[in-house]
């Protein structure tokens, strides 16, 4: 439950990336003995991998934002559906399981309802490094007696995909390039991680990566890097709430259209040793969006700019390229109110003064969060059905939320993962 009008003031702290830890967690498969993470964020997400990781035979134990995960000599190779559905970011297991044991059973993934997410450039990726893959029954089943390191061209710099070929290619035999290869902070921090495990990787948070095989990894401690896009979200709340927030741990280096693109809509953006600051006092102006692969406008920040974009002054063009799905959540913010109408790829936006409470439907991590946001500047109360979706990406949401002033209740607790 919502209450519009709250202007948000104060700090917050910006937790482990999702999208990192995720990765670095099903990479700690390629090495036998125990890998350290810090810096995780507490999410229900971090909760799938890891029963996900036990599932497959590790010993993995929280700690206060740590994970201890002990990979056996010879782990499980085969992830269920159970789990897999639950959450598209299961399908990493991929690489690494097929580089340690040869072998492979993945369940074709599930996860956000933001559009059909296909696996090919991951199937064509391992295919060229030498090994078969077919759809079983529900599952993606793989196998390859030794690995052989090959060039790899990809279609569009899928972040997922050039994970899945890294992941393989660090234990083949040989080099892998991989071109056209994603170059988001999360995947420099994969690739980070790895090379402190042992692996010959070149061309880090490049287009183009060279992987030289080696026959071993060892476990390694790790940090995991803060995460953009709960950052980015703070950025979009104070410029929403016309208020001003200063998000520590913050990395402004990794936000640098966003930050530019609040900006443009009025607001002073301040980076300093801990972090960055924005403030707003006015109402915002209607910034055009363009979302793009890394380093461009990110897509899992488009429903929050669309918003701002709502209660702006003009009319703005938001343009999605990545998932067509994501406009599920136009109707839902046209439930607020909202004048938007979506054509292919492209929104435009009119901006009105002010949303108008109602109750609304989450379909996806960022939706939900983009709807709290919503309901911030909304006039009334906005009620925000199938909220456990932010519990995904968010630790402490809510928390958060009321320590910088905003009226808002949780009615229900997360629901039991298991
Ligand atoms: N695609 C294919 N075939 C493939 C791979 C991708 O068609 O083999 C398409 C997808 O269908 C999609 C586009 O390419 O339309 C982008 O996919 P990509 O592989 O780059 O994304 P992803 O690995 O599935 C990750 C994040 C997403 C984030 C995107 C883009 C994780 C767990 N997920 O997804 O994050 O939006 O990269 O940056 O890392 C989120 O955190 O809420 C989220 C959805």
């Amino acid at each position: 439950m919502v209450s519009g009008g709250a202007r948000l003031e104060g700090e917050v702290q910006v937790t482990g990336a999702k999208n990192s830890v995720l990765k670095l967690m099903a990479a700690a498969l390629l090495a036998e003995g125990t890998t350290m993470l810090t810096n995780v964020p507490d999410i229900l997400d971090v909760a799938i991998m890891s029963e996900l990781l036990r599932r497959l035979g590790c010993e993995v134990v929280r700690g206060d934002a740590t994970v201890d995960i002990t990979v056996p000599a010879v782990p499980g190779h085969e992830a269920d559906y159970d789990l897999v559905r639950r959450m598209r970011a299961s399908i990493t297991v991929l690489g690494p399981l097929l580089a340690r044991c040869g072998e492979v059973k993945v369940a074709l993934p599930g996860g956000d309802a933001i559009g059909s997410r296909g696996l090919d450039m991951h199937v064509a990726g391992l295919e060229k490094l030498g090994a078969t893959a077919t759809v079983e029954h529900g599952y993606l089943v793989a196998s390859a007696r030794q690995l052989t390191g090959a060039p790899v061209w990809l279609d569009f710099p899928s972040v997922g995909a050039t994970e899945t070929i890294v992941l393989a290619a660090v234990l083949a035999d040989g080099t892998t390039t991989v071109d056209n290869a994603a170059r988001e902070p999360d995947l420099v921090d994969l690739c980070e991680f790895l090379v402190a495990m042992g692996a010959k990787i070149g061309g880090i948070g490049t287009s183009t990566l060279e992987i030289q095989g080696v026959a071993a990894l060892s476990p390694t401690t790790h940090a995991v890097l803060p995460d953009r896009i709960v950052a980015g979200t703070w950025a979009v709340a104070a410029c929403l709430t016309r208020g001003d927030v200063t998000v520590v741990g913050g990395r402004a280096d990794h936000l640098e259209i966003a930050l530019d693109k609040l900006t443009s809509a009025g607001a002073t953006v301040s980076t300093d040793g801990v972090g960055f600051r924005v403030v707003m006092a006015d109402r915002p102006r209607a910034v055009d969006v363009v979302t793009l692969p890394y380093p461009g406008f990110p897509t899992d920040l488009q429903p929050m700019m669309l918003t701002l974009n709502a209660v702006a002054d003009g009319t703005a063009m938001v343009t999605e390229n990545d998932f067509e799905a994501r406009w599920m959540f136009v109707n839902e913010l046209a439930r607020l109110g909202a004048d938007v109408r979506t054509d292919g790829h492209h929104a435009v936006v009119r901006g009105k003064p002010m949303l108008s409470g109602a109750p609304v439907t989450a379909h996806d991590i960022r939706a939900g969060a983009a709807l709290v946001l919503a309901g911030l500047v909304a006039e009334g109360v906005t009620e925000v059905h199938e909220v456990h979706h932010v519990d995904r990406g968010y630790e402490g949401f809510v928390d958060s939320l009321v320590t910088l002033g905003a009226d808002v209740r949780r009615e229900a607790g997360p629901e039991p993962l298991f």
